[in-house]
């Protein structure tokens, strides 16, 4: 069976990053016998918009939709385009049209790596952040009145429905009923945010019947983040709003010593559409053209998306080819983010290399 990819590797360092992902990639199906065809697409970049004038060629969903997986790089050029522009016309899109609604993003303090947390070693941080993704904060509804004068007004609604937010925390329960610990984690904010906060909360405790082995806590999201830096070792699965999941699945990698290693899969489940794999940073302008990007979190990428495709052995292949890389601390093959003096190449041959063995 052959599985088609769309390979987007957009802007910056999505550009670095993304050989990096494909060599894994290529390593992986070639070890484990897995038929992959890679198709390279250069839309949803500030490149594309800047000979195009938009981000999207206008049958983008027909072409995309045939794909059974899209393997992303990172989008955002703002020197040329603005965030906003970039980013609905894109990324933002995908995750909505093609229902992507769960982001699910590791974090977890790999070996060889320091965290800026005093004391903690691999096993003290291993979480998942499972962030709603099509909703939310995240919301085209809203507008502005009076621009331009003193009375100017700007209004963007926050969009919770029952169907989007029960389906990502039924995902969130049966990811901890899965995992020894049996954890989950809901961050909210209700004491200020009195409507839609309160309501997500009696949502959580309302479905926490259907999981009587699963441990329930929640946080308001403000002493949840001092608690990721304090207590990481607290959390299983933290479950989020698109908001507050997408600071928590910056601040969760950060603990991990550097976002660079971060992966993300934004998920369809039900398999309608297809879903979409990518690293959690971003295009980088202030590194990229210098070859130093961490290619792991694009490399750890690929190997959920194996494992989404269902090839768990591939994907775990992967994930232990880098781990022996990070322990073995070889400064001459690491990038900088992780204490080395290498180049995202020369990580990423190395990955490679170990995969294949
Ligand atoms: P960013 O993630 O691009 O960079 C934040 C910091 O982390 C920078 O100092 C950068 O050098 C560092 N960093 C990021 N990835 C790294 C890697 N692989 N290796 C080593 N260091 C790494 O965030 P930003 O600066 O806020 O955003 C830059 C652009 O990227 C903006 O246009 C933003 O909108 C866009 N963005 C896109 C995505 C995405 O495509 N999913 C995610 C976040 C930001
Ligand atoms: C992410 C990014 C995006 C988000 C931006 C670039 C729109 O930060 O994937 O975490 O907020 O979802
Ligand atoms: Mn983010």
């Amino acid at each position: 069976m052959t599985h088609r990819i769309a390979v987007i590797p957009g802007d910056g360092i999505g550009k670095e990053v993304m050989p990096e992902g494909v060599r894994a990639l290529k390593a992986a199906a070639e070890r484990f016998g897995i038929d992959l065809e890679l198709e390279p697409f250069g839309f949803a970049s500030c490149d594309y918009y800047a000979e195009h004038g938009q981000m999207l060629p206008d049958d983008w969903f027909e072409i995309l939709e045939k794909f059974d997986a899209i393997f992303y790089g990172a989008v955002g050029w703002p020197e040329t385009v603005p965030d906003h522009i970039s980013l609905w016309g894109s990324l933002l899109q995908l995750r909505r049209r093609f229902d992507q609604y769960i982001n699910l993003r590791p974090c977890r303090l790999l070996p060889g790596i320091q965290s800026p947390l005093a004391g903690r070693k691999p096993g003290d941080i291993d979480f998942y952040v499972v962030r709603e993704n099509t909703e939310g904060e995240y919301s085209s509804v809203g507008g502005k009145m009076f621009e331009g004068t003193e009375r100017e007004i700007v209004i963007q609604e926050t969009v919770m429905t029952r169907h989007g937010t029960d389906r990502v925390l039924k995902f969130a329960y049966e990811l901890a009923q899965s995992r020894p610990r049996k954890k989950l984690t809901s961050a909210t904010k209700s004491n200020g945010i009195a409507i839609t906060m309160p309501w997500w909360d009696e949502r959580v405790s309302e479905m926490s019947g259907h999981y009587p082995d699963v441990t329930v806590d929640q946080f308001h999201i403000d002493i949840l983040t001092a608690n990721f830096v304090m207590h990481p070792d607290w959390f299983d699965v933290v479950v989020a709003s698109n908001l507050f999941g997408d600071i928590l699945s910056d601040l969760g990698p950060a603990c991990t010593g550097t976002i660079g290693v971060a992966p993300s899969a934004n998920i369809n489940p039900e398999g309608t559409f297809p879903s979409l794999f990518e690293p959690v940073h971003g295009s980088a302008p202030d590194i990229a053209g210098k070859g130093i990007a961490n290619p792991i979190g694009q490399i750890w990428s690929a190997a959920m998306m194996l494992e989404h495709l269902g090839y768990q052995e591939a994907a775990g292949a992967i994930v232990a080819a880098f781990e022996e890389v990070l322990s073995e601390g070889d400064v001459t093959l690491l990038t900088p983010d992780v204490g080395g003096h290498g180049t995202t190449e020369s990580l990423g041959l190395a990955i490679a290399e170990r995969i294949m063995r």
